[in-house]
């Protein structure tokens, strides 16, 4: 089995490693953030995934997982080293990658032997070789000669069932540019099912491929949110619609789920990116940015839906259920939830929120409408003398909300479902207004 570091203990980091460390790997998992080191360190996990605490818990039980924040002991320990660390968008749109040259850095600076480097960040293409020319020159300043390889190896999880993802993805992506690094990283997936496809490509080819999938699951994403604007316009269901083209294999039923808009830690700024990276290189991708217009465009739309049915904003309160990007994750990174709560509440709107892991990371995300917001203990209390309710987020629990208690406590009962959770005849039966999204 392999000694592997895992740079970077986030979302994507903390999960490849517990997975790698149960395929019975030793793996460490390291990170410049103290405090989350700590945390992890005392059996705590900093974030909410599915299945993930156990995973860490057990294989740090059995001695194959360990945390660090020494970045020589990181290096030093390992033949193997992932870099997963955050590639947030700068002001330009484009890919910060200064975490991943920090890391780089680290590397050329504690080598003392082969390593293999394998790039898990989403990262613009020419990134796998910026990273070997930095190292390449640290090496040189050290008067060292060890060999390295870098390969590119784009993770495609999604937060929610992020260990299921890792551990059963539809294919995995390797770009490598020489044997030694194709037979490494077939020994390390060939730990796992011998049906997933592993497909070898150039470091750049793989490097793109990662923001060519998520470019394209946003345009999926915004193209099924325009279908149900129109839908609404004709007299249309968008649900029976999705269903009817998604039966067409050529589509696929997958992401032809309309709501208000996409969000979280990579579609946003991977979109952004990819149109940054065709602009640096002559190539305008004018369907990736009518994607992003359009999907700002969506939650200003279900803001206006909104007005169209409350009227006038001011003085109303509003039982917000969701804010996270997502059900199923506490991430709040670039969720819809934030510009249209920012939006309602500029309008005078109150705001009575609930989210079962979003509200710690709301609070501090929405403080510049601390006056206009209140975080609530459950969905109930959130909608407790209402004029409305919004499901924002697609969380399970809403299913098995009491209705008729809901009706009772709320001052008008109006319910707007911008996650088409629920059936319209059941919330019309139960004595609200029902208003959807495209039906
Ligand atoms: N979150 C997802 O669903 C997802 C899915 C696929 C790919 N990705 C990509 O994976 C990468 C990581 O995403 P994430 O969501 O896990 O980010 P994250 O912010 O949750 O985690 C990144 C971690 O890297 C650490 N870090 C930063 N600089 C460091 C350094 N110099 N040394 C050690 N640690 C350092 C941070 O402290 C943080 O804990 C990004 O490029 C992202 O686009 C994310």
């Amino acid at each position: 089995m392999n000694k592997i570091t895992v740079i970077g203990s986030g979302y994507v980091g903390l999960v490849a490693g517990a997975c790698l460390a149960d395929m019975g790997n030793t793996v460490i998992c390291a990170d410049s953030d103290k405090y989350k080191i700590k945390l992890l360190n005392k059996g705590n996990i900093p974030i909410y995934e599915n299945g993930l605490e156990n995973k860490v818990r057990q294989n740090v039980q059995e001695s194959r997982l360990s945390f660090t924040c020494n970045s020589e002991e990181a290096v030093s320990k390992s033949s193997i080293i992932f870099i997963a660390v955050g590639t947030p968008s700068l002001e330009d749109g484009s890919a910060d990658i200064k975490h991943v040259m920090r890391v780089s850095q680290d590397i050329g600076q504690h080598m003392d032997g082969y390593k293999l480097i394998v790039i898990k960040s989403t990262v613009p293409v020419g990134t796998g070789r910026k990273v070997k020319e930095t190292i390449s020159r640290i090496l040189k300043e050290r008067g060292r000669h060890d060999s390295f390889d870098i390969v590119s190896n784009p993770e495609f999880l999604r937060e929610g069932s992020a260990v299921y993802d890792f551990m059963n993805p539809d294919r995995i992506v390797v770009g490598v540019e020489s044997l030694r690094a194709e037979a490494l990283m077939t020994q390390i997936y060939d730990q796992m099912d011998k049906n997933i496809p592993l497909i070898f490509t150039s470091i750049e080819t793989a490097e793109l491929i990662k923001y060519a999938s998520n470019a394209f699951l946003a345009m999926k994403i915004t193209f099924i949110n325009e279908m149900a604007r129109v839908c609404e316009k004709v007299g249309a269901d968008v649900s029976q619609l999705a269903l009817g083209i998604g039966m067409d294999k050529r589509i696929g039923a997958d992401f032809l789920e309309p709501g208000p808009g996409y969000g979280g830690s990579c579609f946003p700024k991977d979109t952004r990116a990819i149109v940054k990276l065709g602009k640096e290189h002559g190539v305008a991708l004018s369907l990736v940015q009518q994607t992003i217009d359009a999907n700002e465009r969506q939650k200003l739309w279900v803001v206006d839906k909104m007005t169209t049915v409350l009227g006038c904003l001011e003085g109303k309160t509003i039982g917000i259920l969701g804010i996270t990007y997502k059900a199923q994750t506490d991430d709040m990174r670039e969720a819809p939830a934030l510009t249209i709560l920012e939006k309602l509440a500029k309008s005078g709107a109150r705001l009575r929120i609930f989210d079962p892991q979003g509200g710690k990371e709301g609070k501090w995300r929405l403080q510049s409408i601390a006056d206009s917001i209140e975080f609530c203990a459950s969905e109930y209390d959130a909608v407790s003398a209402a004029d409305a309710l919004v499901v924002l987020t697609d969380w399970v629990q809403f299913k098995s909300m009491d209705l008729a208690k809901v009706y009772e406590i709320m001052k008008s009962p109006v319910f707007f479902d911008f996650r088409n959770m629920f059936e319209r005849k059941y919330i019309e039966q139960n004595g609200f207004a029902y208003v959807g999204i495209g039906r």
